[in-house]
């Protein structure tokens, strides 16, 4: 199929399905793609979105796994389809259920006043661990009030898997840094001792996406501050802590979209996230602003979907990956994901 004959394909069924069908793509899909999504968001705005649908039956979702995964827990009587179900998400899958249940054993034995929280990239079992064990759901656009209502029941959070995003959260709620400690899955006992698990206030599970970290550095905010003196700097929350620091903002691929439109005509901004969501808004915003990327960084999963896995979803549901989630997981999964919502 060429790529002609697929974007016909998709704006054939679109037509027929009209209402029944709505198609939601995240801000790293491609232009080829974005053109068709009915409604573009971050991961908190897309999940919102998949819990409010009340006229679609089909939602396709153009973005990675754990996306339409959660899709499909917070609309059960829906039909979700992915166009690719190998588009996954190496971050979500550092955390496995296996692993975070045996931490999760070690570390209560030592301390029981403790929550846990699953930042959105992860997979559906983890998300059910946490709606079990009082625990909740995170995206980069609530962390921090997540966190804050994780510390009302608690006194200690174990969040994983996004060891950035979790110290960027504890930092700039002022958490100490040294009641902030990591646990590595590979490790005995994480790598930590009872002495340190029982003065920590955070435990952060050591994963890591590897789009943003470690491909995203302070040296690339140096470099890009020497060479255009005035350059304003905004970051995904997923870059390290250190990178946070030397940037002027982070947050959300939403919350990046909302700075650029606040700024005054004339600024420059260089965004540190993926290279799709940048070069589209430096199109979009090209009469006003200079946008720029930190450094080129794609997401292989994210490309994954593509104008022709698109119109082979379309083209015949019967056929296309239908995502699901076992009833009792997904019932866990969503207790901590309306817990997240009511937020
Ligand atoms: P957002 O929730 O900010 O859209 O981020 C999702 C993601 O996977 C970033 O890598
Ligand atoms: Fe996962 Fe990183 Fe891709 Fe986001 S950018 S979907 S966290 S691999």
């Amino acid at each position: 199929m060429t790529k002609k004959e697929a974007r016909e394909i998709i704006r054939q069924r679109k037509a027929a399905l009209g209402k029944k069908l709505i198609i939601l793509g995240h801000h790293y899909q491609n232009d080829d793609i974005i053109e068709f999504c009915d409604y573009i968001g971050d991961s908190l705005e897309l999940a919102r979105k998949a819990a409010g649908i009340r006229e679609a039956g089909t939602i396709v979702f153009c973005g990675v796994y754990f996306m339409a995964e959660t899709a499909s827990i917070l609309a059960p009587e829906k039909h979700v389809f992915i166009p690719d179900p190998s588009a996954g998400c190496p971050l979500a899958d550092m955390a496995r259920i296996e692993d975070i249940e045996g931490a999760w054993e070690l570390i209560t034995c030592i301390d029981r006043d403790i929550t846990p929280a699953t930042y959105v990239n992860s997979s559906a079992l983890t998300k059910a661990f946490c709606g079990r064990n009082g625990g909740i759901v995170c995206t980069s656009g609530n962390a921090e009030k997540v966190f804050r209502w994780a510390f009302k029941k608690t006194k200690k959070i174990l969040f994983f898997p996004d060891r950035n995003l979790g110290r960027n959260t504890a930092i700039s709620l002022e958490i100490p840094e040294n009641s902030i400690v990591e646990w590595d899955p590979d490790r005995d006992m994480g790598g930590l001792n009872e002495e340190t698990i029982l003065r920590s206030k955070v435990i952060l599970w050591k994963g890591w996406c590897p789009v943003h970290w470690p491909q995203l550095k302070p040296s690339d905010i140096k470099n890009m501050r020497e060479k255009h003196p005035g350059v304003r700097v905004i970051v995904h929350p997923e870059v390290d802590p250190k990178t946070v620091k030397a940037s002027d903002e982070a947050g959300s691929t939403s919350r990046i979209l909302e700075y650029i439109r606040s700024l005054p005509p004339g600024e420059r901004v260089a965004i540190g996230t993926e290279f799709n969501m940048v070069n589209r808004a430096a199109t979009d915003f090209k009469e006003t602003l200079a946008i720029m990327p930190l450094k080129k960084v794609l997401c292989e999963d994210m490309e994954k979907i593509t104008v022709e896995t698109l119109a082979g979803t379309l083209s015949d549901l019967k056929y296309a990956h239908e995502v699901t989630v076992a009833d009792d997981i997904a019932q866990g999964a969503r207790i901590a994901l309306e817990r997240m919502l009511r937020i």
